[in-house]
């Protein structure tokens, strides 16, 4: 069996048997799905770009029941693919073949929080948004957020060390993650799911699963810091005539509302008329080569609001903006944010979408779309960048009515060369699943990646945890 368009050889794994089936139903009674059309979702990406034939889906509820499945497929060489709630952008959450399915879905049980420290600890099938909520009732956050929040699953974000809209305030995951709770490859229970915020006791553990995308062990249960949610928010788009002036607004924002700064996005005219076309959302910015969306949150409203008039002010006055609108209630933040977080739905609904995440020097971060533009002349419909400008990470995506072969061979390479020759990340938050698992060598050297392939081979000897993805096909 083959994967024709991907070039990939199903690896000699054994076939799901009728008393495979039988033990699962006896670890996860009434919770093994077979039936093909319930199936379909879970075999489909976010982006429909990939589609895996995966028979078999299991939702276990506790971490005995995921060790017991694993020791079982490690016995009898089952390929499984975790899957949290199935919003990769890289294909990784998706089997290529017949892999088992391993849900998180129903492991979504808070276990504490503490409300002195902050620390939150939960199952990882727990939905972003949910968690937040949970939280937010007792006047904390999730330290990460994302347009996928509504769908994506705690442990997801780990597994993908997902960088989000709140990364330039509270930093990685790797920084906020205190713990991990994971399932290895045979099914034997690391318990890393420490509540402490200093701990050096020898390596560090659990940041070998972060960022791992389900290929060295799966996450049952995930230890977090979580910010005091803010007394003062405040959230403002503006429109800028030119690139070098989104950036001088950015050293402009760092500079006069420094610790209160917490997102510096941005986006071009072609993601905001795409943005308005599709989902049909209003800008209260008139039309303008460049879009930045700048929150602040802050303890004290009075104390925000004069540094924010200051900066408008200033930026205004400047010329660096030509026009803001500043969100005087939640409603009119939520609408703001909406134009700058559904950027990704409405360029799906466009047509087929390549779509690149990189890491570049802030003060190059447009260059590539504008020589995209040029050397892609008339074959993409649209060449469109946008991202988390503070922290360096530009979503370069590419917009053609249908795949094209010829396009793709105009764009890769080339994008991860560019890339390569800024020092720049091939994938600066999305992971590289099975979409981007060759393009490794473009950001790490050869001696790194045979180390990853030493680490994956201790950990997952039979290799039956996500095969065909993050790790290249050939070392
Ligand atoms: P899935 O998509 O189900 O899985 C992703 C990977 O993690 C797969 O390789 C899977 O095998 C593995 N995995 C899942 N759960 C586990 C587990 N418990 N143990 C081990 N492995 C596991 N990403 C960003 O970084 N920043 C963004 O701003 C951002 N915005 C997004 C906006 C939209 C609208 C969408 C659709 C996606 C966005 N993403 C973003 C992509 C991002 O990777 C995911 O949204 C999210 O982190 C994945 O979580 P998930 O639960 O959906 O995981
Ligand atoms: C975003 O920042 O919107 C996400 O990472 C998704 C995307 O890149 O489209
Ligand atoms: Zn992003």
């Amino acid at each position: 069996l083959t994967q024709e368009r991907y070039r990939v050889q199903r690896l000699p794994f054994s076939t799901v048997s009728k008393e495979d089936l039988a033990a699962f139903e006896r670890i996860v009674p009434g919770r093994v799905v077979t039936d093909p059309e319930e199936l379909e979702a879970s075999n489909v990406d976010w982006l429909r770009t990939f589609r895996g034939c995966s028979k078999v889906l299991l939702r276990p509820r506790t971490t005995e029941e995921v060790s017991r499945i694993l020791r079982h497929c490690h016995e009898r060489n089952l390929a499984v693919n975790p899957q949290g709630g199935n919003t990769g952008m890289v294909g990784g959450s998706v089997p290529v073949f017949d892999e088992i399915i391993l849900s998180t879905a129903l492991m979504n049980q808070v276990i504490s929080f503490q409300s002195v420290s902050g620390i939150l600890v939960c199952q990882a099938g727990c939905i972003l948004e949910e968690l937040n909520r949970y939280l937010e009732e007792q006047d904390f956050i999730m330290p990460l957020d994302l347009g996928a929040k509504g769908s994506c699953h705690i442990g997801g974000n780990v597994a993908t060390n997902a960088g989000g809209l709140r990364f330039l305030r509270y930093g990685s995951l790797r920084g906020t993650v205190l713990g991990l709770e994971v399932v290895l490859a045979d099914g034997a229970v690391l318990n890393c799911l420490t509540s402490l915020r200093k701990d050096n006791t020898g390596y560090d553990l659990k940041q070998l699963f972060i960022g791992s995308e389900g290929t060295l062990g799966v996450i049952t249960a995930v230890s977090i810091l979580c910010p005091p949610k803010p007394e003062a928010v405040n959230v403002a788009l503006f429109g800028c005539p030119g690139f070098a002036e989104v950036l001088k607004t950015f050293s402009t924002c760092k500079g006069m509302l420094g610790e209160i700064l917490s997102a510096f996005e941005f986006m071009d005219a072609e993601c905001m008329q795409l943005v308005r076309h599709h989902l049909h959302l209003a800008s209260p910015v008139q039309e303008s080569p460049f879009y930045v969306l700048v929150e602040t949150s802050g303890s004290s409203a009075g104390h925000d609001a004069d540094k924010l008039s200051g900066f408008l002010e200033r930026v205004l006055g400047s010329g660096l903006v030509t026009e803001g609108s500043v969100a005087a209630d939640q409603r009119k933040a939520k609408m703001l944010w909406a134009l700058r977080e559904r950027i990704t739905e409405a360029l799906s609904r466009d047509g087929y979408v390549y779509k690149y995440d990189i890491s570049l020097p802030v003060e190059r971060l447009y260059d590539i779309v504008t020589d995209l533009r040029a050397r892609l002349g008339p074959s993409a419909k649209h060449v469109v960048g946008y991202g988390h400008l503070g922290d360096g990470n530009l979503h370069l995506n590419v917009i053609a009515e249908a795949f094209s072969a010829s396009l793709l061979a105009a764009l890769e390479p080339y994008v991860y060369e560019w890339t390569a020759g800024q020092q720049g990340s091939v994938s600066a938050e999305h992971g590289l699943g099975f979409k981007k698992k060759d393009v490794l060598g473009y950001s790490k050297p050869p001696a790194a990646v045979q180390v990853m392939q030493r680490l994956k081979a201790l950990l997952d000897p039979k290799g039956i945890l996500n095969p065909y993805k993050t790790l290249p096909t050939r070392a």
